[in-house]
């Protein structure tokens, strides 16, 4: 168990993408999922799936494998408007994205697992930005949970990488370069990248020596294409 890489938040999204990519590369991969049925029509019998609900931790007890290499955490609310719980209250927000990594963290610390937690997050939480203003309306209070969301993993005593992603879209892998900085940035729509693309970020940072207890924020640069050595010489730029 030790090569295997768990992600929670895998049926949709830069979760599924990362469950795909982990699948096509033949890498022993979990699904931590609240739909055991929607993950089986996924993902068929090419991954493990196990029942987690974040909002539920004892389900989170139940599912984590403390010798998993790594857990990639994408969550996000869900369902009502846009399918992406625009405009939820804002306590159904906090409840699955700060509370659903807080029961992940204590979940890990019970089980006593090793591995590295790298955390999907978003640049400008600390850059004013119209992006973020409207982001936080539309998800209310988003901001507060994600920058809370990310103190609680760096106190948690766990590994842990904090990814900083640019505004998400589903456009095609492999035809941007990265550009891969420790700095956060204003969330404006210059700030780019898929999530496939990111789901590949994630992937890396599990093991990647250089990432380790830190954040780093990835947006597409120009067109172009970071080969796997690449990517992990930019990761390990990080390091300084
Ligand atoms: N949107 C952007 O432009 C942007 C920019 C930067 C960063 N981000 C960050 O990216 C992340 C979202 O990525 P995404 O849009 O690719 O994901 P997404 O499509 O919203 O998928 C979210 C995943 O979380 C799962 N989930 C929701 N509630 C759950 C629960 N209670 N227990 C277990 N799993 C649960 C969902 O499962 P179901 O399939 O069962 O619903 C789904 O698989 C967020 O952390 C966000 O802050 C977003």
């Amino acid at each position: 168990m030790r090569d295997t890489i768990a992600v929670i938040g895998a049926t949709r999204g830069t979760g599924l993408a990362a469950m795909q990519q982990l699948i096509a590369a033949g890498r022993p991969a979990v699904a931590v999922v609240r739909s055991v049925e929607k993950a089986r029509q996924l993902f068929g019998d090419k991954a493990s799936v196990v029942y987690g609900d974040v909002t539920r931790p004892e389900t989170l007890l139940e599912a984590i494998d403390r010798d998993w290499a790594g857990i990639v955490f994408t969550v996000d609310i869900t369902g009502g408007i846009g399918g992406r719980g625009l405009f939820a209250s804002r306590e159904r927000i906090r409840a699955v994205m700060y509370g659903g990594l807080v029961n992940t963290v204590e979940a890990c610390k019970q089980r006593g697992f090793g591995g590295r937690v790298v955390l999907l997050s978003t640049i400008g939480l600390t850059q004013p930005s119209i992006g973020m203003r409207i982001l936080n309306w539309v998800k209310p209070g988003l901001r507060d949970h994600s920058l809370d969301k990310g103190e609680y993993l760096k106190k948690s005593g766990l590994d842990w990488t904090i990814v900083r992603a640019g505004i998400l879209n589903n456009k095609p892998a492999g035809q941007h370069l990265l550009d891969i900085s420790a700095r956060d940035w204003p969330l404006e729509m210059r700030y780019q990248i898929s999530r496939a693309d990111l789901a590949r970020v994630l992937l890396a940072c599990v093991t990647h020596p250089a990432v380790g207890r830190r954040e780093l924020s990835v947006f597409w640069d120009g067109p172009g294409h970071d080969s796997d050595e690449q990517l992990a010489a930019k990761l390990a730029a990080l390091a300084g």
